[in-house]
């Protein structure tokens, strides 16, 4: 009787053991050069009891899918705001045209198609979109609404390593919430723990090399990255591709906004299990993560704690599975410092030593709050640049910036480790320390349209820890002298799937607009390919408008166009 009972508790208590996880969700994946992506309210079981939580998604319910393009390819994107509320997507660590960016500027409002597209000039690597609406991007990142783009390129290809996505080749989307009758909360620090969206997440994974590709997409906190056996993993790309050498190392703090693609090795250990943990006991104060509030408006159930992230579950391994780390893995050509024409500085303050400006727990770039109509820099085209982030702040920002990947040349004057030799959109800089990196800033000149450099903490980032800046090129004499209006006719008359736009020079047409006759944006089109006609079957029947803006004036025309 006595063993009997025994025997029914180990069972009860292994039944808890399994049901304390959930399987790791691995989002769909979408391939080739047109990429239709849906922005939705939905609602999503992520509590194990309860209600469903209100979240939004990209073609679903919580997060969206894995978009996988190919370095050198034109890919356009069809972005469809069916949200209730106005957005933007930013595609995080591309280098592309500042009008195609999905900053701030680029606003959908609901029910209005965005078409951006670019010519892939990233190096093969993990790279995210997200909404980045000015004050709104903690929200609507809290809400589920991001993705991953995966670039893949000769020089990744040709090399022996996991490949097979959701098999060997696992993202790992890292987040945490909290949560009021089962509804999420939109505060900097969650009290669970989400993988891919889901709490306790397990995976199971082949008995062979496996690749990761983990983003911080959090809020605030920072996770210090470490395996449960203590096991060394290997490090192959930093935000914006392949380091030269995998990397060993057995702890990686990885910020919000940063990426990093690492490799462990589980040949030979079919039938074990390890997990990957946040060890944040062991990170500092005033780094987000590494404090332990006990109440107000930061505290949560994480707060300098360790963690679960993923159970992993080690199985049989594949045939023809990779069963070893490369020793090298690319040649990358950094910048030298001896090539950059100027060191621009940006500080970064506690609000709290600048009167006046902000209350007293607002951070600011440049002593200036973020102001959308304030271009903070003017970078001339084909610059070298050495920016240096000198932060008074006692507290650490993951800074960021778009258009360009960089490299770090110091860290309070000394040589970065080895981790971080690698090209980089994203960089956390702690506090009082002062960080300097190079980039260049080619290929894309436009005066009208800036990007963004911002704390990737979204709380801070809506808060005003933002500046911005253009990319001009001294070269391009602007027309002033030309007010004519830009002159064009839309054929045929009416339309039903195509509209052509008959002009002097197609080359000149910079932004199209469609609004309906109450004046509601429905497409946005930055720099038309108007070789084809635009396609207006999203649109439903009835009196359109086109606005069209000039290259070189930007003065906008408008035409009248009817649906049938
Ligand atoms: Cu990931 Cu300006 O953002
Ligand atoms: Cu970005
Ligand atoms: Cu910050």
């Amino acid at each position: 009787m006595k063993s009997k009972l025994t025997f029914l508790t180990i069972c009860l208590f292994s039944l808890t053991l399994k049901a304390q996880y959930n399987r790791l969700w691995i989002p769909d994946t979408l391939t080739g050069k047109t990429f239709n992506l849906t922005l939705k309210d939905s609602f999503k079981q992520i509590l194990s009891k309860g209600n469903t939580t209100t979240t939004s998604g990209i073609n679903g319910a919580f997060w969206g899918p894995t978009l996988f393009v190919n370095k050198g390819d034109t890919v356009h994107m069809n972005v469809k705001n069916k949200l209730n509320d106005t957005t933007t997507i930013h595609w995080h660590g591309m280098h592309l045209p500042a009008v195609m960016d999905g900053g701030p500027h680029q606003v959908i409002p609901p029910n209005t198609l965005w078409q951006p597209y670019w010519k892939v000039a990233n190096n093969a690597g993990t790279y995210w979109f997200h909404p980045h609406l000015h004050e709104m991007t903690m929200d609507q990142i809290t809400k589920g609404l991001g993705g991953l783009l995966i670039v893949r390129d000769q020089i990744e290809s040709a090399l022996a390593l996991p490949r097979t996505y959701g098999v060997d080749d696992i993202p790992l989307i890292l987040t945490d919430r909290s949560f009021t009758s089962n509804q999420f909360k939109v505060v900097p620090y969650g009290d669970s723990m989400l993988t891919n969206g889901v709490m306790r997440a397990q995976f199971n994974a082949p008995a062979q090399v496996i690749r990761f590709r983990v983003l911080n997409a959090a809020i605030e906190r920072s996770y210090n990255l470490g395996f449960s056996d203590g096991r060394t993993f290997y490090i192959i790309a930093t935000d914006g591709g392949l380091v030269d050498k995998p990397v060993g190392v057995t702890r990686f703090l990885i910020s919000p906004g940063e990426r990093i693609e690492i490799l462990i090795n589980c040949a030979g250990q079919s039938g074990t299990s390890i997990d990957l943990k946040a060890y944040n006991s062991t990170v500092s104060n005033f780094i987000g993560g590494g404090e332990n509030f006990p109440n107000g408006p930061f505290a949560n159930a994480l707060g300098k704690k360790d963690f679960n992230i993923l159970n992993i579950k080690i199985g049989a391994a594949n045939s023809k599975a990779i069963t070893s780390i490369p020793n090298t893995l690319t040649t990358n050509q950094f910048l030298s410092a001896a090539s950059a024409s100027l060191t621009r500085t940006i500080t970064f303050t506690d609000s709290a030593g600048v009167p006046n400006i902000l209350g007293p727990n607002a951070f600011i770039l440049g002593r200036k709050m973020f102001d959308i109509k304030y271009i903070n820099h003017t970078v001339p085209l084909n610059n070298t640049e050495i920016w240096e982030l000198k932060s008074s702040s006692i507290f650490a920002h993951p800074f960021h910036i778009h258009d360009v990947e960089f490299y770090l040349l110091s860290r309070n004057g000394a040589a970065v480790p080895a981790y971080e030799q690698g090209w980089k959109d994203v960089v956390l800089v702690k506090g009082k320390e002062t960080v300097q990196f190079i980039a260049k800033f080619d290929d894309f000149a436009d005066a009208t349209h800036p990007f963004m450099y911002h704390c990737h903490i979204s709380l801070h980032e809506d808060e005003g820890m933002m500046g911005q800046f253009v990319v001009t090129n001294p070269t391009n004499k602007i027309n002033t002298l030309s007010t004519a209006a830009f002159e064009f006719k839309v054929m045929p008359v009416p339309a039903t799937d195509r509209i052509n736009i008959v002009c002097a020079d197609p080359n000149e047409v910079y932004y199209i607009t469609i609004t309906d006759q109450l004046g509601r944006t429905k497409m946005m089109l930055p720099q038309p390919d108007l070789r084809n006609g635009i396609d207006i079957s999203s649109l439903a029947t009835g009196i359109y408008f086109v606005q069209l803006m000039d290259k070189a004036t930007k003065q906008i025309s408008i035409q009248k166009f009817i649906k049938s």
